[in-house]
């Protein structure tokens, strides 16, 4: 069964075909980081307007790439949840045009849920209940997977996602955006140790917190006094002096926030593991492109003995491979949606809450 699989939620563009759920015919992906570097950050409206000039080709390039078309597709996925609302829409036009004109089945799908297929398509030998850390640039979670399709929320950060914290420090750091490959490199050129940055052990399980790390390297690069530091948490550590950083301190100053991030990131996934009694672990989203993270975590696994899942990158960031692999399972599970499927900016209630 080949699925075509449409995704627009942020700044890429990016269609796929993919087969039986794993096989990638194609997966075309357009960033849009070039036109949002200035910025620090996604511009929304930017972001609506370039998917629309980029979708078309994109999809033109994905059918050739894949040596087929439309007619071919048993179904077509297209994530409606959570993102820009503006670039959703983008995406979901395009996939109700196409499922319009070719009669085909149409499965909306939650970009969370199709980053935590990207473990499944990265090991789909795994049949065991796995504890996943969803870590992207707006969400930061850990879930226990038990299929393809059943997530369970164990717990979330409180307020910055850490892929967030990585381009606001990038930013503070004059390095452009996205901010996390950026820190990384930059990074490599520092001490993890040279600044002791806060890190939020925040109490209860799988809570995260980001906010106060980032107002410690604001005050780190621009002084104690420096605004608009909207939560204070943790120790901020001695303030450099205002003016322009040194590379030196720049590189430190990155080194010690990643190391910060980390650590946090596998404690916690650490202890959900260990709660959830389970021995496999999966690492989906953004910053799962992350080097330090990934070796990290392969250290954690290696010496409890847990089977770790570490997708390549071009399934950690977004991609619409993973939506087209989830689009066919939900398809195969009697998930297909009629035409008047809205989008939304936030996720679907059971990959955001335990409650329900
Ligand atoms: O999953 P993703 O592509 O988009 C969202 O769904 O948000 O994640 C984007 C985030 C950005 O915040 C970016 O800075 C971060 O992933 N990221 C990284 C790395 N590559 C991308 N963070 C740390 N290290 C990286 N190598
Ligand atoms: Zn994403």
């Amino acid at each position: 069964m080949l699925v075509l699989g449409i995704e627009t939620s942020c700044d890429e563009t990016s269609a796929a075909l993919v087969e039986d759920g794993l096989m990638i015919r194609a997966n075309i992906v357009s960033s849009q980081a070039r036109l949002h570097e200035r910025y620090g950050g996604v511009v929304p409206e930017i972001a609506s307007r370039a998917h629309l000039a980029a979708i078309l080709p994109v999809l033109d390039e994905a059918f050739a790439q894949a040596r087929g078309g439309i007619g071919d597709c048993a179904c077509i996925a297209v994530t409606n949840r959570p993102g820009l609302i503006g670039a959703l829409l983008v995406g979901v036009t395009a996939a109700k045009t196409l499922a319009f004109l070719h009669n085909l089945p149409i499965v909306p799908v939650d970009h969370l849920q199709a980053h935590l297929y990207a473990l499944i398509m990265a090991a789909p030998q795994v049949k065991d209940p796995l504890v996943a850390l969803l870590v992207s640039g707006g969400h930061t979670a850990l879930y226990r997977l038990k299929s393809p399709i059943e997530a369970r929320f164990l717990g979330g950060t409180v307020d910055d996602a850490a892929g967030e914290a990585f381009d606001k420090a990038a930013k503070l750091l004059g390095l452009g955006y996205p901010g996390g490959p950026l820190i990384q490199k930059l990074a490599m050129e520092g001490n993890p140790r040279a600044v002791d940055f806060p890190r939020a052990w925040m109490e209860g399980a799988c809570r995260f917190s980001f906010s106060g790390l980032k107002t410690a390297v604001l005050y780190r690069v621009r002084g104690q006094g420096a605004r608009p530091p909207s939560i204070v948490a943790g120790r901020g550590g001695d303030a450099v002096s205002e003016g322009p950083l040194a590379h030196r301190e720049k590189a430190d100053i990155a080194a010690s926030f990643q190391q910060a991030v980390v650590d946090v990131l596998v404690g916690k996934t650490r202890e959900a593991v260990e709660a959830e009694g389970v021995d496999v672990v999966g690492v989906a989203g953004g910053v799962a492109a992350n080097g330090p993270l990934r070796e990290a975590l392969k250290d954690l696994c290696g010496r409890k003995g847990w089977r770790l899942i570490l997708p390549p990158m071009h399934l950690c960031t977004d991609n619409a491979a993973m939506v087209a692999g989830l689009g066919g399972a939900l398809f195969a599970a009697g998930k297909a949606a009629s035409l008047d499927f809205d989008a939304y900016d936030h996720a679907q209630e059971v990959l955001k809450s335990s409650e329900s």
